[in-house]
């Protein structure tokens, strides 16, 4: 496996963890790893300066125009972002973007050369009712999937939302799905296009989780707002990145 795992912290709405924007903050990349943050869009430019590689939580698709309160791709990509989240769950849920919505974000995204990290999975619902494969061939069907764009695989029901006893999936369950999700993928992209895993990533069950053969990286909420634990995170990859 030559894909480079990639840990990204999502702070969502969260203020800047202590310490991240020092000298030895652990939310700087790595040789061996990569590491991106994606902080609020007020704590970019600090982000930015602090020599962390940095992306947005958000990006409208448009280029310019009367939409209050969001920020264009070209916009993010001008302030020295590297990438943007794309559909994440929080906004499918509470702003309503639809399947299309994300594509035209990743399209934009890739236009205004941004990393789109695309985010997508299914409810509980869904998998207990046996939908969740037709739900993500849904999700990734109208997805720039030929391009060069990173997926993140992030089943709602294993989402901490600040719990920090939720269960992530099991590594078991996830490989399941990262390995459909690969197969899914135009055939020139399946070996070189990276699939995180989120939901409730943390230090203790990283290890597991990164084995997978087709788990590349982690997309981590909860457990990025917490220095120590991210690092254990970022160290682990750099571990099983070494010895592989
Ligand atoms: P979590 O969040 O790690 O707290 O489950 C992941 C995400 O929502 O991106």
């Amino acid at each position: 496996m030559d894909r480079k795992l990639l840990i990204a912290a999502n702070w969502k709405m969260n203020p800047v963890p202590d310490g991240a924007f020092e000298q030895d903050s652990p939310y700087k990349t790595h040789s061996a790893v990569d590491v991106y943050v994606f902080p609020t869009f007020l704590d970019l430019p600090a982000s930015i300066e602090s020599k962390i590689i940095t992306g947005a939580q958000f990006g409208r698709a448009e280029e310019t125009g009367a939409f209050t309160g969001d920020v264009s791709m070209q916009m993010i990509k001008e302030a020295g972002c590297i990438a943007v989240l794309c559909g994440h769950s929080d906004r499918r849920a509470f702003h309503g973007e639809s399947n299309e919505d994300v594509a035209a974000q990743a399209i934009a995204a890739l236009e205004a050369e941004l990393h789109p990290i695309v985010c997508f999975g299914e409810t509980e619902e869904e998998r207990d009712s046996g939908k969740a494969e037709n739900v993500i061939k849904a999700q990734l069907k109208p997805l720039p999937t030929e391009s060069d764009i990173i997926l993140a695989y992030e089943p709602i029901w294993a989402i901490s939302r600040g719990d920090p006893n939720k269960p992530a999936a099991t590594s078991e369950d996830a490989q399941e799905m990262h390995a459909f999700i690969r197969s899914q993928l135009p055939e020139d992209k399946r070996e070189s296009t990276r699939i995180l895993y989120g939901g409730s990533m943390k230090s203790e069950n990283a290890q597991e989780l990164l084995t997978q053969p087709d788990i590349d990286g982690g997309l981590v909420g909860g457990a990025s707002l917490k220095p120590d634990d991210f690092r254990k995170i970022v160290e682990t990859a750099i571990k099983l990145t070494t010895n592989n």
